[in-house]
């Protein structure tokens, strides 16, 4: 499929587990990705990935939390490439807290990287993407985002705000041809579905295993099944769509 021909595609947290497959796949399909992280290193793998697979991208350090860093990032992509169509608001922390635990310096780290970076990118790409004649925003929220669990009232919280604060965002842009939607995954065996694990402690297998008992499908997404929904909501297959959400979690939150 070459659905993203001439598009030009952001990826936050590109340099690692959903954002890496995610540059992967859009490049794919004929965008020019620009991968950010804060990880470069990772970021430089995700490029070298990406070229060695035929596509074009380009790797930039980004802190989301950055404002200063956001302006400059899209003033720099106006210059190199003059248009951005694609935001994937991907870059995320999780941390596991019980509220008795949790201090308000680590909820305010959580809430600084997976909203307070959600909304700098769809208030800066939004600009550039008015320029370009409009474009789609993809919101990496969680099931997470839809459900509590004990040990998530950090977590939970930044990403049932980035749900809503999509469907906001996703019903003020569309007049300028801008549409943003959320993509909430279960478990997914990348870095930080690792942390998951790690998290709550104990033997690692037998975890997995417990965590995975409660997944209709019986099994953990791949980051390429996130990428999949992804690159849908990216292209214009989805032009209809917005202020959406697209959970791909197995069934864990259909039950
Ligand atoms: N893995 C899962 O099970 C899962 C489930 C639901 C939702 N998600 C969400 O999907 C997204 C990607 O998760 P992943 O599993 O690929 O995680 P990951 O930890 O493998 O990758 C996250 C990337 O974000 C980058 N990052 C962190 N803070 C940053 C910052 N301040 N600025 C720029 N980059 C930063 C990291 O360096 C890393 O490369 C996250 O938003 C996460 O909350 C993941």
């Amino acid at each position: 499929m070459n659905r993203l021909e001439g598009k030009v595609a952001l990826v936050t947290g590109g340099g690692s587990g959903i954002g890496r497959a995610t540059c992967e796949r859009l490049a794919s399909e004929g965008a020019a990705v620009v991968a950010v992280d804060v990880n470069d290193a990772g970021g430089a793998e995700t490029i070298a990935l990406v070229k060695s697979a035929g596509g074009e991208g380009v790797y930039h350090h980004l802190d989301v939390t950055s404002e200063a860093g956001w302006q400059a990032l899209i003033e720099t992509i106006e210059a190199e490439r003059g248009r951005l169509d694609i935001l994937v608001n991907n870059a995320g922390l999780y941390r596991r807290g019980f509220l008795d635990d949790m201090d308000l310096d680590e909820f305010r780290q959580l809430f600084a990287v997976n909203v307070e970076g959600v909304f700098l990118g769809m208030k800066y790409a939004a600009r550039l993407m008015r320029k370009s004649g409009g474009g789609s925003i993809v919101n990496l929220s969680s099931g997470a985002g839809l459900i509590g669990s004990p040990g998530g009232v950090g977590y939970c919280g930044t990403k049932g705000a980035v749900r809503l604060m999509t469907k906001a965002a996703g019903v003020e842009l569309p007049r300028f041809g801008i549409r943003v939607n959320s993509v909430h995954p279960g478990y997914v065996d990348t870095p930080m579905g690792a942390s998951v694990i790690d998290a709550i402690g104990g033997d690692p297998d037998q975890r997995r295993e417990q965590l995975t008992r409660a997944v209709p499908i019986r099994d953990w997404a791949n980051p390429e099944d996130i990428a999949n929904g992804i690159a849908f909501l990216a292209s214009d297959d989805s032009r209809y769509m917005t202020g959406s959400e697209l959970i791909i979690d197995g069934g864990a939150t259909a039950q």
